[in-house]
C-alpha cells in the first residue's frame, strides 16, 4: 500500500528498484535505502550514484560502540534499551496510560515535587525551554534572566523572539549568582517572571536556586529554571527551592536517548495559566493542552512515541531501584575522582568553588600545550571515547567531560584517566 502510493508519486529513487526497498532488513520503509547508504557511509565519502546507495540498501546499521563521556547524550541506561524493542501500543491503550501514571510518579521523585502538572513533553531540551517560556510570556511580559553561560543566553534570545521585555544580570561564565546579588536585582526590575539555569552544562556550573527564590517569590514573579542536566544525577528540589516552571531532557542524568523532556508546573503556575487572558502564539508547545492528554479523560494532542516512554520508565524504575540518593552520591563521588585525577594530570577546573560544580559533568581547561580538539580526536580513534569541546565564548579552550549514569562510577572514571593519561 505505502509502496503503492510512493511509486504512484515517482519518487525516483523507489522507483528504479522497488524491490531493494520491499526487502530492507530493516521491515520498514521508514529506513530508506539513500538514508542507509550515507549511514553505511560514516568515514568514507558518501555516495552520490544511485547504484552505490542501492548497493548497501540490505546492510543493517552498525553505529561504532562508544563510551559517551560528554555532557550528552549519555550512555543510556541497559534496561532502557531493551524496553524500546517491545511493541508499539495505541495512544489510549490502557496499559500505555497505566505506563503513562508509573512515569509521572517516577518523575515527580527525581524532580523533588508534588506538582501533579508533572510529564513528558515531545521534544528535547531546547523544545522543553521553548515550551516552557512560550506557554507563559506574552509580548510585553517582563523576564529577568539570570546569565552566565550559554543557555541562559539561549533562554535570552527566545524570550526576545516572543517579545517579552528581558533583563539580565550578567556574570562572567563559570560564575554563580549569590542571594545577595539576586535580591537587590530582583527588587529593582520587579519582573513577572525570574528564569535561571540549574546545571549550566556550557561552563560546568550548579546553581540550586535557592539565593534566587526568595527574592522572585517575595515579589510574585514565577519562576522558571532549566533543570536539563540536573535532573536524575544531582539534586533538583522544586519543591524546597521554589521553582514554578522546571523544563529537562531525557538524554543526560536520565540515562535515556533524547526525544521526550519532562516539564513540571507549580500549583500557583498552572493556577496562572487556567486563568490566562490570552492563548500563547505556540499550539504544539502549550503546556495546559498537552497536559489534557495525560490527565484524564486524555484528550488527544501529539501521537506519543511508545519506544520512548518505556526506556524512560525503565530508566525511572532502575533509578528507583537504586534509590535516587545513592544515585546522587554516586554521581558526586565519581565527580571527586574524576577532578582528582584530571588535576594529577595537569587539567585546571573552570569553577573554582567545588561546592558550584556539576557533579556529572566537569568542566576543565588542558594542560599548556595540549591542543583540546586533537585529545578530543585521539580520545576518539585510539579508544572510542567521546568527550566534548567548550561552547560559545569556551569554544576551543575549555573540555567538557560527563562521567553520567551507567558511567560514574570509580571503574568507569579510572578508565577514562587512563585512556587520557594515554593521549596526552
Ligand atoms: C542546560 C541546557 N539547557 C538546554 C539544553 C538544550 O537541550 P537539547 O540539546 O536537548 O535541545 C542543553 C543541552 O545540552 C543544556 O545543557
Amino acid at each position: 500500500m505505502w509502496l503503492r502510493y510512493i511509486l504512484a508519486k515517482g519518487l525516483p529513487l523507489l522507483e528504479s528498484n522497488p524491490e531493494e526497498t520491499w526487502r530492507n532488513p530493516a521491515g520498514n520503509l521508514s529506513a530508506l535505502p539513500g538514508e542507509m547508504a550515507i549511514l553505511g557511509a560514516a568515514g568514507r565519502s558518501r555516495p552520490d550514484k544511485l547504484e552505490d546507495m542501492l548497493a548497501t540498501a540490505a546492510k543493517r546499521i552498525a553505529p561504532p560502540k562508544r563510551l559517551l563521556y560528554g555532557p550528552g547524550p549519555a550512555m543510556v541506561e541497559p534496561r532502557a534499551y531493551e524496553a524500546m524493542n517491545l511493541p508499539v501500543l495505541g495512544i489510549f491503550d490502557p496499559y500505555f496510560l497505566e505506563l503513562l501514571d508509573e512515569i509521572r510518579v517516577g518523575l515527580r521523585t527525581v524532580f523533588g515535587t508534588r506538582n501533579s502538572a508533572t510529564f513528558p513533553i515531545p521534544a528535547g531540551g531546547s523544545g522543553a525551554m521553548e515550551a516552557s517560556l512560550a506557554t507563559f510570556l506574552r509580548p510585553g511580559s517582563k523576564i529577568a534572566i539570570f546569565a552566565a553561560g550559554h543557555f541562559a543566553d539561549r533562554m535570552t534570545v527566545m524570550a526576545r523572539r516572543m517579545a517579552a521585555e528581558v533583563v539580565r544580570f550578567e556574570k562572567p561564565w563559570g560564575q554563580v549568582f549569590t542571594a545577595d546579588e539576586a535580591a537587590p536585582f530582583i527588587e529593582r526590575e520587579r519582573p513577572d517572571f525570574v528564569a535561571f539555569v540549574q546545571a549550566e552544562t556550557s561552563t560546568g556550573a550548579y546553581q540550586s536556586g535557592k539565593a534566587i527564590t526568595p527574592a522572585a517569590r517575595a515579589i510574585d514573579a514565577l519562576v522558571i529554571a532549566d533543570c536539563v542536566t540536573s535532573l536524575g544525577a544531582m539534586p533538583v528540589s522544586l519543591d524546597e527551592v521554589g521553582i514554578d516552571v522546571a523544563f529537562s531532557c531525557s538524554q543526560k542524568g536520565l540515562s535515556c536517548p533524547a526525544g521526550l523532556s519532562p516539564v513540571s508546573v507549580s500549583p500557583r503556575a498552572w493556577e496562572r495559566l487556567r486563568n490566562r487572558e490570552r492563548d500563547p502564539a505556540t499550539w504544539y508547545l502549550d503546556l495546559e493542552l498537552i497536559a489534557k492528554y495525560f490527565d484524564a479523560p486524555h484528550v488527544y494532542h501529539h501521537t506519543p512515541s511508545p519506544p520512548l516512554y518505556y526506556a524512560m520508565h525503565q530508566a525511572l524504575a532502575a533509578i528507583e531501584d537504586e534509590g535516587l540518593r545513592n544515585r546522587w552520591e554516586r554521581h558526586r563521588l565519581a565527580s571527586e575522582r574524576l577532578i582528582a585525577g584530571l588535576v594529577k594530570l595537569g587539567f585546571e577546573p573552570l569553577v573554582a568553588r567545588p561546592e558550584d560544580r556539576i557533579w556529572h559533568l566537569t568542566t576543565v581547561f588542558p594542560p599548556p600545550g595540549v591542543d583540546p580538539a586533537a585529545l578530543r580526536q585521539r580520545l576518539l580513534q585510539d579508544h572510542a571515547i567521546e568527550i566534548a569541546s567548550g561552547l560559545g565564548q569556551l569554544a576551543g579552550k575549555i573540555l567538557r567531560i560527563g562521567a553520567m549514569g551507567p558511567l560514574a562510577t570509580t571503574e568507569n572514571v579510572d578508565l577514562l584517566l587512563n585512556a587520557l593519561t594515554a593521549s596526552l
